[in-house]
């Protein structure tokens, strides 16, 4: 290889050390205070998720064997589509190997050159890559700022073919989400089509998990419904939801993640059956993760500025500066507490943040000395 080339790649990554903005995987220490897990139920080593993945894996073999148009599409997979419609109010769906993909899919295919993407300003990074590189023209409307959505929408909804309005349920960095009733509103007066990501909502929204379209009753109007396995369902791989049987037909013969990748493997399909099962039904865990993140959001507001309107378990402690943040990771570290610091581009500049990400099965005294850090943080 040549040395001028990894000379390139050299510089680049040291202008990211400088900047406090490297990034490196660290192996979890499982001793350690998990706060940076997307697992809300911590299901990864329930019983009956491991006994199926097994009873799957040992029927169908340890992987699909082959993309979904080859032979990789299997009963266990159709089952769990099924399983997905009927938890979700939805016809038609598909799956996908990861939640990224699917917005990779969804975003760069469907919305073609005379149609118009609005798109919240936070969007997740799998639907804002997407959106460079479709052929669709996309506007941003300010965080949960319907009304600039509205105004956008007036102004350009006459310009384009069609329009499409994409937000997530749960913003997966900052723990709030839109008013979808007011979202669905606006959808009956200008007739876009409306995407909903549902990552961070599944689970731990809905009487029965569904998501923010259950928790608001506005599901038969959210047109595309977008959401991933590997959060509260405690595995990976991802689904697309909607009742409009072409957009599903035009991604299964128009999406290279769907066409040219080994379809999601049969041990996966069965950990998500057995945790929707679980999830759907876990009305209990649901109520005690709603009450801790009151709880912690409540205690943290007391020193921070937190956001108390909400109640659910993503909570964001804006610090500003890249290199703050790593210190109060460092801190959090140095109590074997797990804590993520978001820094750009996953979030605009000057807004990097230590990232709280509860579990239904925290106690308020493993929660208390995060408090104290966060007070002692705070005189400084
Ligand atoms: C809102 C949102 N959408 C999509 C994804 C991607 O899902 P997956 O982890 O299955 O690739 C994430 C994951 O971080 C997310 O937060």
């Amino acid at each position: 290889m040549s040395k001028y080339f990894e000379e390139r790649l050299k510089k680049e990554l040291k202008d990211l050390q400088a900047k406090d903005l490297f990034r490196e995987p660290v192996a979890f220490n499982k001793n350690f205070l998990n706060l940076a897990t997307n697992d809300y139920f911590l299901l990864r080593h329930n019983r009956n998720l491991l006994d199926a993945a097994d009873i799957i894996a040992r029927q169908y073999g340890t992987g699909s064997g082959a993309s979904p148009l080859l032979s990789g599409y299997l009963p266990c997979h159709q089952t769990l589509i099924n399983t997905l419609l009927d938890w979700k109010y939805k016809k038609f769906g598909m799956l996908y190997n990861s939640g990224f993909m699917a917005n990779q899919a969804l975003i760069k295919n469907l919305p073609g050159k005379n149609d118009l993407i609005l798109v919240d300003k936070f969007i997740h990074h799998s639907i804002a890559q997407a959106l460079n590189r479709g052929s669709a023209k996309f506007k941003r409307y300010n965080h949960l700022d319907l009304c600039h959505l509205e105004e956008l929408l007036s102004k350009n909804i006459n310009k384009y073919d069609t329009v499409f309005v994409i937000t997530e349920s749960i913003f997966s960095m900052d723990g709030d989400y839109p008013d979808l009733n007011l979202l669905v509103e606006l959808k009956k007066k200008y007739h876009f089509i409306l995407i909903l990501d549902e990552a961070h909502g599944t689970g731990v929204l809905g009487k029965f998990g569904a998501g923010l379209a259950e928790e608001t009753g506005t599901s038969k109007e959210i047109d595309i419904i977008i959401g991933t396995f590997g959060k509260s369902l405690a595995g990976m791989g991802a689904y697309i939801l909607t009742n409009s049987l072409p957009i599903i037909e035009y991604l299964t013969n128009k999406a290279g993640e769907y066409i040219y990748s080994t379809f999601l493997s049969p041990h996966q399909a069965g950990v998500a059956l057995a945790s929707i099962e679980i999830v759907k039904n876990a009305h209990k865990k649901r109520e005690s993760l709603k009450q801790i993140s009151r709880w912690f959001r409540n205690r943290l507001v007391q020193y921070v500025d937190v956001d108390t309107n909400y109640e659910t378990p993503i909570i964001p402690l804006i610090v500003g500066s890249n290199e703050s943040t790593l210190k109060l990771q460092k801190l959090f570290l140095n109590e074997a507490i797990v804590v993520g610091a978001v820094r750009p581009p996953t979030v605009p500049q000057g807004s990097s943040r230590i990232r709280f990400s509860l579990h239904s099965e925290l106690s308020t005294e493993e929660l208390d000395p995060i408090i104290l850090i966060v007070k002692e943080w705070s005189k400084k």
